[in-house]
């Protein structure tokens, strides 16, 4: 069984964290953890399952202008951050955008300041809403992953990851049959 795991990344929180998550899946499934940047050359129709990751930014997914100040406070001299990616190209939400009907099994997470998600806001949880929209059969709750206020990660959110990981996998495994094994529709003509 193949899981993709694709992530958007600005600081490199979220970069870190897909890398964690994939290998948690890794023992009991192939990864490949892929930057949004890159994912066009990315087989995702015939994923079992696909991971979803982006950064928390203004309570929900980045945009444009959000990227663009993501970088522009990566640039202070005051910040330690190194940008893990430019400010141009697309974001997860113009990229679910843009994404045709699936059905693959899909889990979402984000990185964000920890605190309550009532108050900070959390990408996953639109990553997850989107997702089913487009008819992908999300198997997990969206989770979040937390960084101090210097946007570094948290000691311990890697490990929390890969646990994270490693339940997915385990779940996905379990529950056996693939979508593509089961009656439907025929797959949609846009390729996921
Ligand atoms: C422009 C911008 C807006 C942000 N807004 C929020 C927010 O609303 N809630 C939150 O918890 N974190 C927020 N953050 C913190 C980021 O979610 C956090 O640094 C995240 O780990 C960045 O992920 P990345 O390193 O993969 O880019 C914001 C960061 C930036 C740069």
């Amino acid at each position: 069984m193949r899981a993709v795991i694709v992530y958007e990344s600005m600081f490199g929180n979220t970069h870190a964290i897909a890398d964690a998550v994939g290998k948690g899946l890794e023992p009991m499934l192939q990864v490949v953890v892929v930057p949004l940047a890159e994912i066009g050359g990315e087989r995702l129709g015939d994923a079992d399952l696909l991971v979803v990751g982006g950064p928390t930014h203004f309570r929900g997914m980045s945009r444009k202008f959000t990227r663009k100040w993501a970088a522009s406070t990566a640039q202070k001299p005051s910040n330690d951050l190194v940008l893990d990616h430019d400010d141009q190209g697309l974001g997860v939400r113009d990229w679910l955008a843009s994404l045709g009907r699936g059905r693959t099994k899909v889990a979402a997470f984000d990185t964000r300041f920890n605190g309550p998600a009532v108050l900070r806001g959390r990408a996953s949880k639109a990553i997850s809403r989107k997702l089913r929209k487009h008819g992908f059969e999300v198997v997990a709750k969206p989770e979040s992953f937390f960084v101090n206020l210097k946007n570094h990660l948290e000691p311990g959110e890697e490990a929390r990851a890969h646990a994270w990981g490693k339940r997915l996998a385990e779940s996905v495994v379990s529950s056996g049959a693939t979508d593509a094994d089961r009656p439907g529709p025929p797959p949609a003509s846009k390729e996921t």
